[in-house]
Protein backbone atom coordinates (compact mmCIF):
# COMPACT_ATOMS: atom_id res chain seq x y z
CA UNK A 1 0.00 0.00 0.00
CA UNK A 2 2.96 2.62 0.60
CA UNK A 3 4.38 1.69 -2.29
CA UNK A 4 1.71 1.61 -4.02
CA UNK A 5 0.68 5.15 -2.72
CA UNK A 6 4.45 6.77 -3.05
CA UNK A 7 4.56 5.34 -6.68
CA UNK A 8 1.38 7.31 -7.46
CA UNK A 9 2.51 10.01 -6.06
CA UNK A 10 6.08 10.17 -8.05
CA UNK A 11 3.83 9.66 -11.12
CA UNK A 12 1.78 12.83 -10.32
CA UNK A 13 5.12 14.89 -9.37
CA UNK A 14 6.16 14.04 -12.93
CA UNK A 15 3.39 14.78 -14.89
CA UNK A 16 3.28 17.87 -13.26
CA UNK A 17 6.47 18.72 -13.74
CA UNK A 18 6.43 17.37 -17.76
CA UNK A 19 2.89 19.31 -18.94
CA UNK A 20 3.36 22.93 -17.19
CA UNK A 21 6.08 25.00 -17.96
CA UNK A 22 5.76 28.51 -16.52
CA UNK A 23 8.43 30.30 -18.39
CA UNK A 24 11.30 29.53 -20.96
CA UNK A 25 13.18 32.51 -19.70
CA UNK A 26 15.66 32.59 -22.86
CA UNK A 27 19.63 31.91 -22.88
CA UNK A 28 20.47 34.62 -25.50
CA UNK A 29 23.89 32.50 -25.92
CA UNK A 30 22.06 29.98 -27.74
CA UNK A 31 20.97 29.97 -31.29
CA UNK A 32 17.85 31.48 -31.78
CA UNK A 33 14.58 29.42 -33.76
CA UNK A 34 11.40 29.68 -34.73
CA UNK A 35 10.05 29.18 -31.18
CA UNK A 36 12.36 31.80 -29.52
CA UNK A 37 15.69 30.75 -27.89
CA UNK A 38 16.14 27.56 -25.63
CA UNK A 39 15.14 27.81 -21.71
CA UNK A 40 17.73 29.05 -19.59
CA UNK A 41 18.44 26.36 -16.70
CA UNK A 42 15.45 27.20 -13.97
CA UNK A 43 17.74 27.36 -11.18
CA UNK A 44 20.02 30.16 -12.96
CA UNK A 45 16.73 31.94 -14.13
CA UNK A 46 16.63 35.36 -11.25
CA UNK A 47 13.87 38.11 -10.87
CA UNK A 48 16.00 40.10 -13.17
CA UNK A 49 15.52 38.18 -16.18
CA UNK A 50 11.79 39.65 -16.03
CA UNK A 51 12.75 43.17 -15.30
CA UNK A 52 13.99 45.58 -17.79
CA UNK A 53 14.01 49.28 -17.46
CA UNK A 54 12.96 51.58 -20.40
CA UNK A 55 12.87 54.81 -18.19
CA UNK A 56 15.50 56.39 -20.07
CA UNK A 57 15.75 58.58 -22.83
CA UNK A 58 16.75 56.70 -26.39
CA UNK A 59 20.00 58.98 -28.16
CA UNK A 60 17.80 60.92 -30.72
CA UNK A 61 21.44 62.69 -32.18
CA UNK A 62 21.15 60.60 -35.18
CA UNK A 63 19.73 60.69 -39.16
CA UNK A 64 16.36 60.28 -38.40
CA UNK A 65 16.23 62.29 -35.06
CA UNK A 66 14.35 59.35 -32.99
CA UNK A 67 15.36 56.04 -30.93
CA UNK A 68 13.97 52.90 -30.57
CA UNK A 69 14.46 50.96 -27.83
CA UNK A 70 13.79 47.22 -27.73
CA UNK A 71 13.05 45.13 -24.88
CA UNK A 72 12.96 41.93 -26.92
CA UNK A 73 13.80 38.57 -25.98
CA UNK A 74 17.58 38.85 -27.38
CA UNK A 75 18.40 41.62 -24.33
CA UNK A 76 15.36 41.08 -22.29
CA UNK A 77 14.88 37.38 -21.43
CA UNK A 78 12.16 36.92 -19.57
CA UNK A 79 9.48 37.46 -22.56
CA UNK A 80 10.82 34.59 -24.47
CA UNK A 81 8.19 32.55 -25.28
CA UNK A 82 5.52 34.60 -24.19
CA UNK A 83 4.70 36.28 -27.84
CA UNK A 84 5.19 39.65 -25.77
CA UNK A 85 7.63 42.41 -25.84
CA UNK A 86 7.79 45.63 -25.29
CA UNK A 87 10.01 49.10 -26.38
CA UNK A 88 10.38 52.63 -26.38
CA UNK A 89 10.14 55.41 -28.84
CA UNK A 90 12.09 58.70 -28.14
CA UNK A 91 10.81 60.99 -31.16
CA UNK A 92 12.62 64.58 -31.11
CA UNK A 93 10.67 67.51 -32.71
CA UNK A 94 11.15 66.90 -36.55
CA UNK A 95 12.21 63.31 -35.86
CA UNK A 96 10.58 60.15 -37.60
CA UNK A 97 10.85 56.31 -37.81
CA UNK A 98 10.77 55.94 -41.27
CA UNK A 99 8.28 53.36 -42.86
CA UNK A 100 9.42 50.22 -41.33
CA UNK A 101 7.46 46.36 -40.47
CA UNK A 102 7.40 43.85 -37.94
CA UNK A 103 7.68 40.90 -39.60
CA UNK A 104 6.97 38.98 -36.59
CA UNK A 105 4.16 40.53 -34.56
CA UNK A 106 1.47 43.31 -34.68
CA UNK A 107 2.43 46.44 -32.31
CA UNK A 108 0.33 48.52 -30.20
CA UNK A 109 1.34 52.06 -29.16
CA UNK A 110 0.73 54.56 -26.33
CA UNK A 111 1.52 58.28 -26.81
CA UNK A 112 2.81 59.41 -22.96
CA UNK A 113 3.82 63.01 -24.41
CA UNK A 114 4.01 64.60 -27.02
CA UNK A 115 2.11 64.39 -30.29
CA UNK A 116 2.60 61.64 -33.18
CA UNK A 117 1.76 61.10 -36.65
CA UNK A 118 1.10 57.87 -36.93
CA UNK A 119 0.09 55.33 -39.53
CA UNK A 120 -0.07 51.91 -41.61
CA UNK A 121 -0.69 51.00 -45.06
CA UNK A 122 -3.24 47.91 -46.12
CA UNK A 123 -1.61 45.35 -48.23
CA UNK A 124 -4.47 44.73 -49.91
CA UNK A 125 -5.83 47.59 -51.43
CA UNK A 126 -2.52 50.08 -50.02
CA UNK A 127 -5.27 52.35 -47.90
CA UNK A 128 -3.39 54.29 -45.92
CA UNK A 129 -4.63 54.64 -42.22
CA UNK A 130 -3.26 57.44 -40.50
CA UNK A 131 -3.62 59.98 -36.95
CA UNK A 132 -2.09 62.51 -35.24
CA UNK A 133 -2.47 61.11 -31.97
CA UNK A 134 -1.97 62.62 -28.77
CA UNK A 135 -0.70 61.91 -25.10
CA UNK A 136 -2.82 58.84 -23.81
CA UNK A 137 -3.86 58.15 -27.41
CA UNK A 138 -3.39 54.23 -28.21
CA UNK A 139 -2.97 52.80 -32.33
CA UNK A 140 -2.82 49.40 -33.02
CA UNK A 141 -0.55 48.17 -36.38
CA UNK A 142 -1.75 45.02 -37.81
CA UNK A 143 1.47 42.78 -37.84
CA UNK A 144 3.68 42.74 -41.17
CA UNK A 145 2.04 46.05 -42.20
CA UNK A 146 4.19 48.80 -43.48
CA UNK A 147 3.66 51.87 -40.72
CA UNK A 148 5.53 55.23 -39.60
CA UNK A 149 5.40 57.67 -36.53
CA UNK A 150 6.88 61.36 -36.98
CA UNK A 151 6.61 64.22 -34.24
CA UNK A 152 4.25 66.59 -35.75
CA UNK A 153 4.29 68.61 -32.41
CA UNK A 154 7.02 71.03 -30.94
CA UNK A 155 7.98 68.91 -27.90
CA UNK A 156 9.52 65.64 -27.70
CA UNK A 157 7.79 62.41 -28.15
CA UNK A 158 7.69 59.12 -25.94
CA UNK A 159 5.94 56.71 -26.51
CA UNK A 160 5.82 53.09 -25.62
CA UNK A 161 5.24 50.12 -28.26
CA UNK A 162 4.25 46.30 -27.12
CA UNK A 163 4.49 43.69 -29.71
CA UNK A 164 2.61 40.65 -29.80
CA UNK A 165 5.91 38.90 -30.43
CA UNK A 166 8.97 37.89 -28.11
CA UNK A 167 11.19 39.43 -30.82
CA UNK A 168 8.76 40.70 -33.30
CA UNK A 169 12.08 42.00 -35.64
CA UNK A 170 12.32 45.76 -37.15
CA UNK A 171 13.14 45.95 -41.75
CA UNK A 172 13.02 49.91 -42.03
CA UNK A 173 12.06 50.15 -45.57
CA UNK A 174 14.50 52.99 -46.89
CA UNK A 175 17.58 51.41 -44.93
CA UNK A 176 16.78 47.93 -46.82
CA UNK A 177 16.82 49.66 -49.93
CA UNK A 178 19.71 52.34 -49.51
CA UNK A 179 22.03 51.28 -46.49
CA UNK A 180 23.89 48.14 -48.42
CA UNK A 181 25.71 47.17 -51.12
CA UNK A 182 22.32 45.87 -53.76
CA UNK A 183 24.11 47.75 -56.85
CA UNK A 184 22.24 51.50 -58.17
CA UNK A 185 20.87 50.14 -61.48
CA UNK A 186 19.13 47.11 -59.52
CA UNK A 187 17.50 49.46 -56.85
CA UNK A 188 16.45 51.77 -60.04
CA UNK A 189 14.75 48.88 -61.70
CA UNK A 190 13.65 47.76 -58.92
CA UNK A 191 12.30 50.66 -57.26
CA UNK A 192 11.77 53.16 -60.05
CA UNK A 193 13.59 55.53 -58.72
CA UNK A 194 15.55 58.15 -60.34
CA UNK A 195 19.52 56.62 -60.14
CA UNK A 196 20.62 60.35 -58.73
CA UNK A 197 18.25 60.12 -55.85
CA UNK A 198 19.36 56.37 -55.18
CA UNK A 199 22.74 57.53 -54.91
CA UNK A 200 22.17 60.78 -52.77
CA UNK A 201 20.29 58.00 -50.35
CA UNK A 202 22.98 55.45 -50.53
CA UNK A 203 25.33 58.24 -49.42
CA UNK A 204 23.42 59.61 -46.62
CA UNK A 205 22.67 56.50 -45.23
CA UNK A 206 26.19 54.37 -45.85
CA UNK A 207 25.23 52.62 -48.80
CA UNK A 208 27.36 51.71 -51.95
CA UNK A 209 27.84 50.65 -55.49
C1 LIG B 1 24.22 60.46 -28.70
O1 LIG B 1 24.70 60.04 -29.95
C2 LIG B 1 25.65 60.93 -30.53
C3 LIG B 1 25.93 60.44 -31.93
O2 LIG B 1 26.30 59.09 -31.94
C4 LIG B 1 26.87 61.02 -29.63
O3 LIG B 1 27.79 61.91 -30.18
C5 LIG B 1 26.44 61.47 -28.25
O4 LIG B 1 27.54 61.43 -27.38
C6 LIG B 1 25.35 60.59 -27.70
N1 LIG B 1 24.84 61.17 -26.47
C7 LIG B 1 24.72 60.47 -25.36
C8 LIG B 1 24.15 61.20 -24.19
O5 LIG B 1 25.04 59.30 -25.27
Amino acid sequence: MFLQTLFIFSLLIATTQASVLDFCVADPALPVGPAGYPCKKAAAVTVDDFVYYLGAAGNTSNIIKAAVTPAFSPTFPGVNGLDISIGRLDVAVGGVIPFHTHPGGSEILVVIQGTLCAGFISSFDNKVYFKTLNKGDVMVFPQGLLHFQFNSGKIPSIAFVSFSSANPGLQITDFAFFKNDLPTEIVATTTFLDVAQIKKLKGVLGGTN
